[in-house]
């Protein structure tokens, strides 16, 4: 069982690259089976959920040909169109984005048998806006024994109003009504960098579709796709995630290969605290040198403070001074992570779904458990200022999300490594002396 072991107390100096958005990837890679012809596929983070879904593609028949690390070849063209198509493996229950294969395949085959999806268990994530605009569509969806079937005898576009501003039925929407005939209205749409991306993705496949990033997009469907060659956009909770290690650590972090705008809402945040923040063409750079400040924060659909950076953002205020108050809007059960800070001496009290934090000095190296991914990278931030050494416990959540965390940190001058045997973790203990 792999395990992250960390020494802290250095600061993070340096640059650090960022890789493909793991969930716009999630969406593209799904949308690439819609057509026959290959679609090549660049920039895509080699993450657990990727590579799970890869894995999925071609467990469906899907032909999956690895180029390198980031590149991939999908061609739809060996997937057997029956009714025996069921996607249901032991991988895909665990990845949420399993649920991207929903909307695709019915759009492509009209039918289509997914096993109901997984994911970080951050609180109940019910997809009744996806079913809702399957039926918009025509399409007639069922639950049965942890399935899901949605089939069509034809998908005939809609007009769709969202209840709830959802990333995943605004992507797995888009998907379906790309090939359903006439014009089909998504209001109320989530407007994330991803969304953009996975409608730019299917356009470049031919497919007719307008708005996305606003929350009304508009789609023409087309009766078929062609393949592509597109690279996926850089990962803006990968990007916050190393601004915010930079400014918790007290660092200096030029964090290349990112769209900016994509980060305001975290980089307005940090200069907030106090820290500074100075944006380039494709590269933020994040320096603190004080202990920074309080403030408040809720998290919103973007271009709100996304949920997703919640954790992270928890660690450095709760080491910042003063009292600060987060609210998680979005998902009930993201504060699974206090717990494990307050092990490692932070001073959080939860009140449903607010955050009350009173900034401390320090934290102290403790065994802590990722109760999910990002609050795991959270643990990984809090570990690299803790004094003496964090010991992380479940790291498969992080690596769901995160390439090569270790060696990026390492990269900075953080020490931290990931450790597998007892003889392993003796050796660090021994290396870093404690
Ligand atoms: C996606 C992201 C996840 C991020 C989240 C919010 C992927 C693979 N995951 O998750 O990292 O934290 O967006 O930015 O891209 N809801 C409903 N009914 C539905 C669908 C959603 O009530 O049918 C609710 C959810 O419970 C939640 C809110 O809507 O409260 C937002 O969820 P949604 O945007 O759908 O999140 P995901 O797509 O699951």
């Amino acid at each position: 069982m792999e395990q992250y072991m960390i020494k802290g107390g250095n600061p993070l100096v340096g640059e650090v690259v960022i890789g493909g958005a793991k969930n716009a990837a999630l969406g593209i890679l799904a949308a690439a089976v819609m057509t026959d012809k290959a679609c090549y596929i660049d920039n895509i983070p080699n993450v657990k959920d990727t590579r799970t879904l890869l894995q999925a593609i071609e467990g469906i028949g899907g032909l999956v040909e690895r180029q390198n690390t980031h590149r991939v070849m999908i061609s739809g063209s060996t997937i057997q169109n029956s009714e025996n198509l069921v996607i249901d493996d032991e991988f895909i229950r665990k990845i949420r984005a399993s649920y991207y294969l929903l909307g695709a395949l019915l759009g492509k085959y009209k039918r289509a048998q997914v096993a109901l999806p997984g994911g970080c268990n951050i609180g109940s994530r019910p997809i009744d806006q996806h079913i809702k605009g399957f039926e918009a569509l025509g399409a007639k969806v069922t639950i049965d024994h942890g399935m899901i079937i949605a089939e069509a005898e034809e998908l005939r576009g809609s007009h769709i109003y969202l209840d709830v501003v959802s990333v995943g039925a605004t992507i797995n929407i888009m998907m379906a009504a790309a090939l359903a005939e006439g014009k089909t209205i998504i209001e109320n749409a989530a407007k994330e960098p991803h969304i953009v991306d996975v409608a730019n993705f299917l356009n470049s496949m031919g497919a007719n579709i307008k708005g996305a990033g606003t929350d009304v997009i508009r789609i023409r469907g087309v009766k078929e796709l062609h393949g592509t060659d597109y690279s996926i956009i850089p990962d803006q909770i990968e990007a916050g995630t190393f601004m915010m290690a930079a400014a918790a650590t007290k660092g200096d972090v030029l964090i290349k290969n990112v769209i900016p705008k994509h980060l305001d809402s975290i980089s307005a945040k940090l200069v907030e605290i106090g820290a500074y923040v100075e944006e380039f063409d494709d590269a933020v750079r994040v320096i603190s040198k004080e202990r920074m400040k309080s403030t408040q924060i809720k998290t919103l659909p973007y271009p709100g403070f996304p949920t997703d950076m919640q954790p992270q953002m928890a660690v450095t205020l709760a080491l910042s001074e003063g009292t600060s108050i987060i609210s998680e809007s979005i998902f009930e059960n993201r504060f699974k992570y206090v717990d494990e800070l307050s092990r490692m001496g932070a001073k959080i009290k939860v009140e449903g779904n607010t955050a009350i934090i009173d900034g401390v000095e320090s934290f102290a190296g403790a065994n802590v458990v990722a109760p999910d991914l990002r609050a795991g990278a959270a643990l990984v931030i809090a570990g690299l200022c803790a004094s003496g050494v964090t010991l992380i416990d479940k790291i498969e959540y992080i690596q769901r999300g995160y390439e090569d965390f270790e060696g990026k940190v390492r990269a900075l001058g953080g020490i931290m490594e990931k450790v597998e045997t007892e003889q392993e973790i003796k050796k660090f203990k021994f290396q870093y002396a404690v």
